[in-house]
């Protein structure tokens, strides 16, 4: 499928998304938004597709929400179409494992895009920052929530107050990210890494990727009981069957993905 303001594209059992606004630095307006959602329902509706990457251009992932589109809209505006839940959450509901690739500015809902995902890998080049103070507002795509879950109060409260940004080093150090690779390689580097993920077992990348997200969302005791009944639930299945009987066979499961 063609789209308007990104290039979505299916790399053997990978879903690939470049944000493609480039005069606006991948601002990401309405459309764009929409785009996103649209390919990310064709990924996940693709018993194919295993593994999604998200990814922007070398000088942004993407410069925040789109400002201009932004700045006639009222609280009324806002509120009634519940700006930023509608859509923008798509990214954080998509069941498949994502991979943010990053390069140059991830600034306000550009971070928060790129912590949507599940994976962050960082070009040397990367740059994270939630500059909403800077023009009136806060973040609302979840900045001032993941951001502090994967860095800590400290650099949270630091970079949301005051805008400041941080790089890619610095990113990793806080456990934003998982690793730097040269900006020239990110793409391959994220497509390999994805690739890795698709040639396992799609459900139980699946369960893998819900209930370490639980770890987000529940007392230690209930994101334990979760893990064990998912675990219990891997023996269900075929691959599950497979990939033990392959390993005293000394040879490579052939997952089936059920
Ligand atoms: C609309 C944007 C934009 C944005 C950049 N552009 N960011 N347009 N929305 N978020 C446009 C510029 O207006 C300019 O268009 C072109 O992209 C190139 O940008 P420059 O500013 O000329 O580039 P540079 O000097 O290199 O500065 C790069 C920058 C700066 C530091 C990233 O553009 C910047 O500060 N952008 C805004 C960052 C920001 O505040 N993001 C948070 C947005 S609020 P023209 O037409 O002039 O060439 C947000 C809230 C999320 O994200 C809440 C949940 C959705």
């Amino acid at each position: 499928m063609s789209y308007e303001n990104i290039i979505a594209e299916k790399k053997g059992n990978v879903g690939l998304i470049t944000l493609n606004r480039p005069k606006a630095l991948n601002a990401l307006c309405d459309a764009l938004i929409k785009d996103i959602g649209a390919a990310l329902d064709d990924f996940e509706s693709d018993e194919d597709i295993r593994a999604i990457v998200i990814t922007g251009s070398e000088r942004a992932f993407a410069a925040g929400a789109d400002i201009k589109e932004m700045a006639d809209y009222d609280y009324m505006d806002v509120y009634k179409n519940d700006f930023i839940t509608k859509g923008w959450t798509r990214v954080a509901s998509c069941r498949k494992p994502t991979i943010a690739a990053v390069a140059g500015f991830a600034l306000g809902g550009g971070c928060e895009m790129a912590m949507m995902c599940d994976i962050m890998i960082a070009a040397d080049t990367a740059k994270f920052g939630q500059p909403e103070i800077t023009i009136g507002t806060i973040p609302g795509a979840g900045g001032t929530q993941r951001l502090t879950r994967a860095v800590g109060k400290a650099k949270a409260m630091e970079m949301c107050l005051t805008g400041r940004m941080m790089d890619a080093e610095e990113a990793e150090r806080a456990g934003l990210v998982a690793r730097i690779v040269p900006a020239d390689s990110l793409l391959d580097e994220a497509m390999q890494l994805a690739e890795k993920i698709a040639s396992f077992s799609g459900p139980v990348s699946m369960k893998v990727k819900e209930s370490v997200n639980k770890a987000y969302e529940m007392t230690l005791t209930e994101g334990l009981m979760f893990e064990r009944r998912e675990f219990h639930s891997t023996f269900a299945l075929e691959d599950r069957a497979e990939g033990m009987k392959a390993f005293g066979e000394k040879r490579k499961p052939a997952f089936k993905h059920r």
